[in-house]
């Protein structure tokens, strides 16, 4: 089956179905073509909510999926591919966790969503890369267990000087891969080019930055600055989203494939949506605490 003919497939599959296909931005182009909803971490969470759907199918990696689960306990929520799983999330253990919290009493737990529900269960509240200066910017404690993204931290203590980030350490293959020479390479190649950087990058990436941003705050400045040309230093797919967005304008990419996002294909929704495979899980116990630390999120930003 072609890929046109799949699209067309799916549309009409999910209206039957009463089924929302939400979609991350780095997910392959064609899969923005059966998506009702792209964004990044937040807003999905976000639609994930406020969605009358009887099912969601989730076309992004397992933490995202199962953060709509956990969200919405008694929805469907399908991912097409199992296998799409985001090596940071599996980084840090509720163990590692709860070692931190012994040794920093007085510290508050922030998790960043990229984490299992067992790590949120044992956390105060979540962050994505859209919030995350905001979330522990709104906290009275002064000290912050943070995880697992360890440049994220940094990027976070060097916005809040006044707090004591204390990181239990875990990063993105993706973006830390990502050197401060690349980008300044490409400026040169660009010299009238904007930067947008993703906080998951090292610190002295992020210095290169004209904007430290989400996925979909990078599409909200790119559309609003009067620059013509940007180099979008991130997962390099995020530049399909961008052109999409913004026809008019020019991206470059700095930074390499996350293989885990571009698992799901056209052929994995369809079967997915058509057999409803692939139910996401989470154990009551797990998801009621872990949706205590996402609600308190979505509050507070
Ligand atoms: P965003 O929430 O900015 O889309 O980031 C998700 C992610 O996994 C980045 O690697
Ligand atoms: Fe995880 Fe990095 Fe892939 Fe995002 S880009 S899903 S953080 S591995």
């Amino acid at each position: 089956m072609g890929s046109g003919e799949l699209i067309d497939k799916i549309n009409k599959l999910k209206k039957e179905k009463n089924a929302v296909i939400l979609v991350h931005n780095y997910q392959r182009p064609e899969i923005y073509e059966v998506g009702d909803f792209m964004g990044d971490s937040l807003e999905l969470s976000r639609k994930a909510v406020n969605t009358d759907a009887k099912i969601i199918v989730f076309c992004g990696v397992d933490f995202m999926a199962e953060s709509a689960k956990i969200l919405n306990p008694d929805k469907t929520v399908l991912i097409p591919d199992k296998i799409a799983s985001c090596p940071m999330a599996n980084m840090v253990t509720p163990e590692q966790v709860l070692e931190a919290k012994k040794k920093h009493p007085d510290a508050i737990v922030v998790t960043y969503i990229n984490t299992t529900a067992d790590v949120k269960a044992v956390s105060d509240i979540c962050c994505t890369s859209a919030n995350a200066v905001k979330v522990v910017g709104s906290l009275k404690e002064k000290e912050i267990i943070f995880t697992p993204d360890k440049n994220l931290a940094a990027y976070v203590q060097s916005q809040l000087p006044d707090k004591k980030i204390i990181p239990v350490e875990g990063y993105c293959y993706v973006h830390d891969k990502i050197l401060a020479e690349d980008v300044k390479k490409t400026k040169e190649l660009h010299p009238e080019a904007k930067v947008m950087v993703h906080p998951e990058c090292r610190m002295d990436v992020i210095k290169e930055a004209d904007a430290v941003c989400s996925t979909s705050q990078m599409i909200k400045y790119a559309k609003e600055s009067s620059a013509k040309e940007f180099i979008s230093v991130t997962e390099c797919g995020m530049v399909n989203a961008l052109k999409k967005e913004i026809p008019g304008k020019e991206f470059w990419a700095v930074g390499g494939t996350c293989i885990q996002m571009k698992k799901i294909t056209l052929e994995k929704v369809y079967d997915c949506l058509l057999n409803e495979s692939n139910p996401v899980e989470v154990e009551p116990e797990i998801s009621e605490k872990a949706k205590k630390a996402l609600d308190e999120m979505l509050r507070v930003s």
